[in-house]
């Protein structure tokens, strides 16, 4: 075999075995699920929906890391530490949706693909509910499917991620 094959197999090797960087991100009030109006956002706590998505994450080779944050001013600074490192953000803006240009800012500043989740349908719920500062920047939105909605976002992050790696 020659050296230009052997390049290539060696290329080939490092893009497979590089394991993507994930982050998942909620935002305020979200460390109330389980107790918080449980008839619209579930009986599951934060911490029962992160372990299992960890499970899965750990199942398709992917490094998972999470924060939830009540301050805006930290859900955009763990933005801005993902730049370079971080290669999809999952994330659950909770209020933050209907108000945070500066979280748009952030995600756009980045330039780091994402997913945005809701438990619930916000389209079925309160008009203040229906405008997202983040969705037509988002490569896609999951809203309604409950905890569901992680893993959904997390399987189409992954393919994403895997095709793009396969073409670059
Ligand atoms: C939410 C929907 C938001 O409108 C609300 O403010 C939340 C949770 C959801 O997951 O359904 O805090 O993002």
């Amino acid at each position: 075999m020659n050296r230009h094959v052997n390049n290539q197999i060696a290329d080939f090797n490092l893009k497979m075995s590089t394991r993507f960087n994930l982050l998942v991100l909620n935002g305020p009030n979200l460390n109330m699920l389980g107790k918080r109006e449980p008839q619209i956002y579930g009986a599951q706590s934060l911490a029962d929906i992160i372990e299992q998505l960890e499970q899965k994450a750990a199942d398709l080779d992917i490094n998972l890391s999470h924060l939830q944050s009540n301050a805006e001013y930290q859900l955009i600074d763990r933005i801005h530490q993902a730049f370079e490192n971080t290669d999809f953000i999952i994330i659950n803006p909770g209020a933050f949706t209907h108000t945070s240009v500066a979280l748009r800012d952030a995600l756009l500043s980045v330039n780091i693909p994402f997913i945005e989740v809701h438990l619930s349908n916000v389209h079925a719920r309160e008009p203040f509910r229906h405008h997202s500062y983040l969705s037509d920047v988002a490569q896609g939105v999951i809203c309604g499917l409950g905890a569901q909605g992680y893993e959904f976002a997390l399987q189409s992050a992954h393919k994403a991620l895997n095709q793009a790696a396969k073409t670059t």
